[in-house]
């Protein structure tokens, strides 16, 4: 049977393998949250790999608080650097395949072109720059390594920018959202699909761990602005909230945002046969769920 380890179980993503897991009763999931294991702790995570014998670790575990980082780079570097080193680690000595997931943010800006896996990376903030750091050290750590870098996730599960629309949307007439910041939302279920289907294909011996190996882009199809994605919100959900759009410098954060950050998904979709649905369609999907 197989055996998969899913850490940081209770983000949006973990919970989206949670909730996917019960359509696969063939394989044996084992989901830790930060209350059960701490993935920066080095003596449970050889504990949790000796006792598990697990073939895939899904590590959903980071730090996400993008603008946050920039005032606590230590807490940053500590969960997507270093600990992804110790699990990429643990994964080679344990003889396990490591999934592991990145961020757009690393990519060096551009101006109108979706960016490709092996297009120039130039992080510029701490959470960009930490995630690069986890790349890197992950794959140094374990070949059989497979990262998805992904953008503008969402879903019903945790806090996210869908959310907080909505809420906005209860509270206010008209809300400011950003036009000139461009890309590709991801629903988080979307993504737990895509892996699955990934490691399906891999375990009925489509794809070996030649194809396995290395860095995917994945987000939902098409694209927008955040000022897009508001609207679309608003619009699908039935809300009177009004869209106003604004410039990023009439809303400075913290952390600098890429003003272009559309993935392109083509090694993902041809290496895999994958189908990847358009953001609307699961914006819609996402919003039934609520
Ligand atoms: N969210 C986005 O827009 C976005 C965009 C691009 C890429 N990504 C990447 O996609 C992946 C999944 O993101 P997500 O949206 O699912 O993130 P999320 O909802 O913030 O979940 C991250 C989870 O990791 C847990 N965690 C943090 N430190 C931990 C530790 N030391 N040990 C164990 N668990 C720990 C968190 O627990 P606590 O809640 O207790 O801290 C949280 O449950 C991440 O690699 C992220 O960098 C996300």
């Amino acid at each position: 049977m197989i055996r998969i380890l899913v850490t940081g179980a209770k983000g949006q993503l973990g919970q989206s393998f949670q909730q996917l897991s019960t359509a696969y009763p063939q394989w044996h999931f084992r989901f830790l949250d930060r209350a059960t294991l701490d993935i920066c702790d080095p003596k449970a995570v050889q504990h949790v790999f000796s006792e598990g014998n697990y073939n895939y670790c899904i590590n959903c575990a980071a730090y996400t608080a993008v603008d946050k980082a920039e005032s606590e780079p230590t807490a940053a570097f500590s969960i997507n650097r270093d600990a992804t080193a110790l699990l990429a680690a643990a994964c080679r000595k344990f003889n396990c395949f490591f999934i592991h997931f990145s961020t757009d943010y690393v990519y060096a800006p551009q101006a109108n072109v979706p960016l490709r896996e092996n297009g120039a990376v130039l992080p510029t903030g701490v959470y960009g720059n930490s995630k690069r750091a986890g790349e890197i050290h992950a794959l140094w750590h374990c070949p059989d390594t497979l990262i998805l870098r992904t953008s503008w996730v969402y879903s019903e599960f945790g806090n996210n920018f869908l959310k907080t629309m909505l809420r906005l949307a209860d509270q206010r007439e008209s809300v400011q959202v950003v036009y000139d910041q461009v890309g590709t939302p991801t629903y988080a279920p979307d993504l737990a699909a895509a892996v699955l289907h990934i490691l399906e294909g891999a375990e009925k011996g489509a794809f070996g761990k030649k194809e396995l190996r290395g860095i995917y882009n994945y987000s939902n199809e098409g694209v927008c602005s955040w000022f897009d994605f508001a609207h679309a919100i608003f619009d699908q959900s039935g809300k009177s909230c009004r869209t106003v759009p604004i410039r990023s410098a009439a809303f400075p954060t913290a952390a600098i945002r890429p003003p272009y950050s559309v993935l392109d998904k083509a090694k993902i979709r041809q290496t895999f046969g994958l189908e990847i649905p358009y953001w609307r369609e699961s914006l819609e999907n996402c919003l039934k769920k609520l």
